[in-house]
């Protein structure tokens, strides 16, 4: 029952992968990734990332990629479909509405961050960026967000172009973006590990991010891979489905997937190596928090020969990456607009558009006017964090890996993925335990109901109940019975 693709799809083979990896590739991997890596210590925060990514990220963002592709529409539509197809009822629908409603608080929040970027490449370029020590760092950014006019207008600025690109539709304005700013990305991340590699603290980097020390692994390391993990590889808010949807048929989900998964990786990495060298080069404290990036970093690449020029680049890279992310998290929903309610994309992109700047000039607020507009604490822009990466993604995650791995026909994603059996067994039993139990401790965890100690008993609890119902699975009929041919 496959339906007919919709009237456009991604015109190179590579545009997809260029895309999604445009998506994947963002302020998590530059701004957030290093500072949390940081703040873990290090090699063994990286060892539980890595596997966060292959046991949890990649099989749903293979799954993201198939329903999106099977489905052929926006994130809602794509999932009722395949849901009605596979023999669940057509409300899993409303999974696609939470994801698309997720990501667009993310993005929210994300144009702000975004907007910080644009401003200190700028900045940088022309050497404002002047202080002698991390004091003065932090004055200079507090002023930047001290003034409304200023990061409102950068926000709106970062708004505006995503607008514009997305309004373009996939092919004129996505496509032909990406194609020119992922490898200027790339590019530019490549001169900076260049540069970092020259400097002296690279050893010191180096062994920082891979040197494997156990004593640091705890279960709060774990819980914020896990979270960082979603948000790196855009998943469960609609941006990877609503680009699967373009898929042309030939192309491999799997092969793809694992492509933006590894390149996303990849690009963490590096950045880990363009950073933490000119960081310890300075004799500076990597766990400086979220404040590294804007703070920590100008004052050292400062202090470096050639260190304006290669600072505004490195700002340069982190607009790119932003903005190609942001671009993917506003595709479903102008999508969605656009088939399910007739509206074109250009007005789409704009009506969207307007709720966004609203919002986003809200959320800009909480680092000036409105900072104690706070709710639990927390500004609009920390609770807009707060409920997208803390509640929001994994919930979509967990309902994703059920919906899957329990509710639709075992075989209906086989045709999708091309897998050989055993493969897409494990698979199914990936998305079937793995995924709902790891996502289970990061709920009770929020809840305030676990403790950090991995040695506590929940985790063994947790860990025996993966094993006895992988046994489970070998030996009942479940997963056993895709060794039978499909039903046609
Ligand atoms: N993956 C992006 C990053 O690492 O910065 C963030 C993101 C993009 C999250 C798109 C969600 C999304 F739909």
């Amino acid at each position: 029952m496959d339906r007919p693709s919709p009237h456009y799809l991604w015109r190179s083979r590579w545009a997809f992968v260029l895309a999604a990896t445009g998506s994947a590739v963002g302020l998590g991997n530059i701004w957030k990734f290093p500072y949390i890596t940081g703040e873990y210590g290090g090699g063994a925060f990286v060892l539980l990332y890595l596997l966060c990514i292959f046991l949890i990220g990649i099989p749903l963002l293979v799954a993201e990629v198939a329903i999106g592709r099977r489905g052929r529409g926006n994130p809602m539509d794509a999932l009722a479909h395949v849901a009605r197809e596979g023999g669940a009822s057509r409300h899993w629908g409303l999974l696609g509405a939470m994801a698309m409603l997720c990501g667009f608080l993310i993005l929210c929040f994300y144009v702000v961050v975004a907007g910080w970027a644009f401003a200190y490449t700028l900045k940088m370029a022309g050497g404002s960026l002047a202080g002698s020590d991390v004091a003065a760092m932090q004055a200079i950014f507090a002023d930047h967000n001290a003034d409304p006019l200023q990061l409102g207008g950068w926000s709106l600025l970062v708004a505006l172009l995503t607008l514009w690109i997305v309004g373009r539709g996939l092919q004129q304005g996505i496509e032909r973006a990406v194609r020119w700013l992922m490898p200027g990305l790339v590019l530019l991340l490549l001169v900076l590990v260049g540069y970092a590699a020259t400097t002296d603290g690279f050893a010191e980097g180096v062994t920082f991010l891979f040197r494997f020390d156990a004593s640091r692994l705890n279960g709060e390391a774990f819980l914020a891979a896990l979270g960082h993990a979603f948000f790196t590889l855009s998943l469960a808010s609609g941006a990877i489905m609503a680009y699967g949807a373009y898929l042309p048929e030939q192309q491999s989900v799997v092969r793809t997937s694992l492509i933006v998964a590894l390149a996303d990786t990849a690009v963490a990495l590096l950045a880990g190596l363009a950073i933490f060298p000119v960081i310890f080069a300075n004799d500076m404290s990597p766990a400086a928090g979220p404040g590294l990036l804007f703070m920590s970093l100008p004052l050292a690449f400062q202090q470096m020969p050639w260190g304006q020029l290669f600072g505004a680049l490195f700002f340069a890279m982190v607009s790119i990456a932003a903005l190609t992310s942001a671009i993917s998290i506003l595709e479903g929903s102008v999508a969605w607009l656009n088939e399910q309610h007739g509206i074109s994309r250009r007005r789409a992109a704009w009506l969207l558009g307007g709720v966004l700047v609203l919002i986003s000039q809200l959320t800009m607020l909480s680092f000036n006017q409105g900072a104690h507009w706070t709710l639990a604490g927390m500004t609009l822009f920390d609770g807009l964090d707060y409920l997208t990466s803390r509640w929001m993604m994994p919930l979509g995650g967990i309902l994703l890996a059920l919906l899957v791995g329990y509710r639709l026909r075992l075989d209906l994603l086989r045709d999708e993925l091309h897998l050989p059996r055993a493969l897409y067994a494990l698979w199914l039993i990936l998305l079937r335990y793995v995924s709902p139990l790891l996502i289970l401790l990061v709920f009770l965890h929020a809840l305030g109901w676990l403790g950090f100690d991995p040695l506590q008993r929940w985790y063994w609890v947790a860990g025996a109940c993966m094993a006895l119902a992988l046994l489970g699975e070998c030996l009942t009929p479940g997963v056993r019975s895709l060794y039978r041919p499909a039903p046609r």
